[in-house]
Parts: C-alpha cells; structure tokens; sequence
C-alpha cells in the first residue's frame, strides 16, 4: 500500500468539545480503485478533494453504497474496532444489489486499521467519543449510458464524533411516503435509500419531528426503521423489533442489542409489529419507551410520536432499557468489561 503522510496535522485547529456530527474529518484517507475487472491501487493520502468526470456514473445513476462503523479508545489508549467484520460483510452484500464489485476483506481491513493507526491521535477517550468511520464505494467510470459502471473507487474517510442528535427525538409515523419496498434496496445500504428519505423527513420537520419511521410499502400497516436507525419498542416489560428483510437494514448495533438483550435475561421478541398494537398499547399505558439503534446513534431514546394527526409523548419512567442496553453495549465498545461476544477487535 503507497502511504503519504501529511505534512501538518490539521488536529490543533479542532473543537472537539464543539464537534456537529460528520463535519470535520481526520488527517488520511484510504482510496482504492476499481480498473480492468480488479481491485488495485490501494493508497493512504491527505484528505483531500477528489478529481472525478462529470458524467461518472455515480452522479447519474447512484451507484454508490456506503458503511458506518465506529473506533473508540480505552483508558489505556488502545483503540477497539466493533465488529468491523460485519461491515465488511455487509458492504459486500450492498455492492452486489448494486451490481457492484465486491470489496476483498483484505483490502478492507488492512486499508482501515492503518489509516486509524495514522490517525489514532483523532480518537479521544472518553465514553461518548469515537471515530465515525465512513467506507464507501461509487462508480466513477466516465459514461451516462444507463448500466453498471466498469470502473469504481472504494474509499475509507474519518470523522471524530460525539453524539449525532442533540436534544428531544420525536418521530413521525409515516404513511404516504415509502423508504422500501418488497424486492427493492431497502436492506442495501445504498446511498440513494438516504437521499429518497430527504423530502419526506423535511415535511415531518415541520410538524416538530426529527425523523420518520417507515412503515411497510405495501399498506404502511407494520413497522419497518427510522430514517438513520433501526427501532425497538417496550411495551410492559417485553422488547419488541422488526425482523430485518428486503425492506429493513440488517443494523450491527440492531442485532448486537438483541444478543445483549438475550444474554441479560431480557424479554425480547423479534416479530413483525404492527402500527395499531404501538397505538393500543400507547392507549393502554403499555408503551414504555421506544428506542433507535445504529452506528451513528448507538442507542437513542425517543420522545414521543405522531401518528394519524395526532402526537403522543412516551412516559419519563425510572430505569428505561434504553439506558441499561446503551451501557452494556458501550462497555464492551471501550473495553469497560469483558467481550462475551468477541465482537471487540484492537486497532
Ligand atoms: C450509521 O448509523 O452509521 C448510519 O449509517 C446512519 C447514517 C446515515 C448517519
């Protein structure tokens, strides 16, 4: 791998107490090109423009996925990756919906783990801070005919990160607008199921929502996932999520969440849930909390929910799930406890 290191580091000029989410990126990034049916070239360089045609297919077309994935440091300065296997895995699955070349996990992991050891002083200690790591891959062969792309780059960039919301969640329960549907992208992470959640999420806005959770295309009917997040619901003390499909994202903090969940006793069920059973068990006080859960976010607490006209807030109760499930997680993500999983990986 060719590595040029940067001259100056651009660390003294950071914030880091004042950080908004995915705006200030590390020293390095990781670029790898995709050429004549293999993938070749792998470099570390300054973070830096790219140089790209005007017709590469990306911008037409949206052939493009993406990953997120967190580094977080230890008391002891070492830096733990979570679960990037996974992510390795699943950019895989998302590039082959997108008639995209496979990144190796070679690649993928040497490409990583030395931009972090470049940029290791961008990764603070601290229960809260991380590296938000950002692989992505796009199609940057020259043409606007109407196919998959001969030519692609995969590229790694970094972002130190604290929390990604700041104050109340509130979430609209949506049922014009459709994030998925049977058959599609939705379990992808293609960058355009984001780009399709703009306009929709931007009305909810207005209404004093944050975000939007999806419902099934076919009669908005059963709960599908936020627009930055998977989502769980407790109703009594029984937690209730989605199963993934071809409409939902199959979220590493997701599935990490119901093995802790199980590991630790708890009542969990993964079941397609329907919209009137969250309304009824709102009526009845069944509904405790609701929650997100993602690589962004980790595990976040919602406030309260519209649905139909009608806003409802969720209870301020003692001792939510949320917070137990958030902390185990997090102790394992900083080498608080131990890793009954072997989910940690050293940087
Ligand atoms: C993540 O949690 O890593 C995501 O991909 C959500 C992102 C759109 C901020």
């Amino acid at each position: 791998m060719k590595i040029k290191k940067i001259e100056k580091s651009n660390l003294s000029n950071i914030d880091f107490d004042n950080l908004t989410f995915g705006d200030v990126f590390t020293d390095h990034m990781f670029v790898c090109s995709f050429k004549k049916g293999e993938w070749t070239n792998p470099e570390i360089k300054p973070y830096q423009p790219i140089s790209i045609s005007p017709s590469a297919r990306v911008f037409h077309y949206g052939q493009a996925c993406f990953e997120g994935m967190k580094a977080y440091k230890d008391q002891n300065d070492k830096i733990w990756l979570f679960r990037p296997k996974d992510n390795h895995d699943r950019i895989v699955k998302s590039s082959e919906r997108l008639a995209m070349p496979g990144i190796p996990e070679e690649i993928f992991m040497k490409g990583l783990l030395k931009l972090i050891e470049l940029d290791k002083d961008w990764v603070k200690p601290g229960l809260g801070n991380s590296l938000y790591i950002r692989p992505f891959i796009f199609a940057d062969q020259a043409s606007v005919i109407a196919s998959e792309s001969d030519e692609y780059k995969f590229m790694i960039i970094c972002a130190p990160a604290n929390t990604y919301y700041t104050g109340d969640v509130k979430v609209k329960i949506e049922k014009s607008f459709s994030r998925a549907s049977k058959g599609g992208v939705g379990y992808a992470k293609a960058a355009g199921n984001y780009a399709a959640q703009f306009y929709p999420t931007i009305l909810a806005k207005k209404e004093g929502f944050q975000q939007i959770i999806w419902t099934d295309s076919n009669n908005h009917e059963y709960i599908e996932e936020a627009g930055t997040m998977n989502l769980f619901f407790r109703i009594g003390d029984t937690l209730l999520t989605a199963p993934t499909s071809d409409s939902i994202l199959d979220g590493i903090t997701r599935k990490s969440l119901i093995e802790v969940a199980k590991k630790e006793g708890m009542k969990i069920e993964v079941r397609p849930i329907k919209v009137s059973e969250i309304i009824e068990a709102q009526k009845s006080g069944q509904l405790k909390e609701i929650f997100g859960s993602g690589t962004a976010v980790i595990v976040l607490p919602i406030t309260g929910f519209g649905y139909e006209d009608k806003k409802y807030d969720l209870p301020k109760i003692k001792n939510p799930f949320s917070t137990f499930l958030k902390k185990k997680l997090n102790d394992i993500q900083y080498n608080i406890s131990d890793d009954p999983f072997n989910w940690r990986v050293e940087a």
